[in-house]
């Protein structure tokens, strides 16, 4: 199943031309926080930081950064790996590094698919995908990240009980993630009550896309789902 993924990235590389101080951020920080995959087949994620981890969490598609930087901060114990192909949100998160010295996040400033496929079983913690690109006509449906190939894969990595958490404001997608998420066998939704996935978890810091919602009068929704233990 994993040999289905698409590759192919859709979205936006670039956006407004960088200021001068975000360019030079970009250039100098981006060799140190980032990491191109190795050649062999799997890669240990634990080795991309220069101290030692208790666990490592991986955002998809972190945007700007915001709720990677938090995250980062208030957990300096843990590794965080942030996917994102959007250069000027990367260069966004790399000035927040400077100026926060955030000594903790690595950057894959390319696809997620790839990285997903080369992560060792069971290697990650926790893993983000929040408000993912709703791809809202129903031709560029198989453009969306979330896939039955792409939920198969964030299982093989995923600890057990580990936690997969993903927000969307999108009305379509939302419905998709829902019906693709409760057709896995690898996940179980901890919702605890009917409104549960109505409110952001106080752990859980604001994204910008989040932000932009809510300023727009329109209620995201917060999924939580736990990986369930293998067999032995
Ligand atoms: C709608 S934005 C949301 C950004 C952020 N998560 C937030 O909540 O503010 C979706 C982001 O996902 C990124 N993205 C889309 N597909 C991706 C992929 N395959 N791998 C990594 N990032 C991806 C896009 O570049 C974009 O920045």
């Amino acid at each position: 199943m994993a040999d289905l993924i698409d590759h192919r990235f859709y979205g936006r590389r670039k956006g407004r031309r960088m200021r001068v101080r975000q360019k030079q951020d970009f250039n100098q920080l981006l060799p140190k926080f980032s990491f191109n995959l190795p050649e062999s087949s799997r890669c240990n994620p634990k080795l991309f930081f220069s101290r030692p981890t208790k666990d490592i969490w991986l955002e998809i598609g972190f945007g700007y950064g915001e709720h990677l930087a938090v995250l980062a901060e208030y957990n300096p114990d843990i590794g965080f790996i942030g996917c994102e192909v959007f250069e000027n949100g990367i260069g966004h998160l790399l000035s927040a590094i400077a100026e926060k010295n955030i000594e903790n996040i690595r950057i894959f400033p390319q696809p997620a698919q790839p990285l997903l496929q080369r992560l060792p079983d069971q290697s990650i913690g926790r893993i983000f995908l929040l408000f993912p690109d709703p791809w809202p006509k129903k031709r560029h449906a198989r453009r969306r990240f979330v896939q039955p190939e792409t939920i198969e894969l964030l299982g093989r990595i995923l600890k057990d009980g580990g936690e997969l958490r993903m927000a969307s404001d999108d009305p379509g997608l939302i419905t998709w993630i829902t019906e693709h998420m409760m057709r896995s066998q690898d996940f179980r939704w901890l919702a605890g009550g009917a409104d549960d996935w109505l409110t952001r978890p106080a752990d859980w810091p604001l994204s910008r896309y989040e932000e932009k919602a809510i300023n727009k009068g329109i209620q995201p929704v917060y999924w939580r789902f736990e990986r369930l233990c293998r067999q032995k």
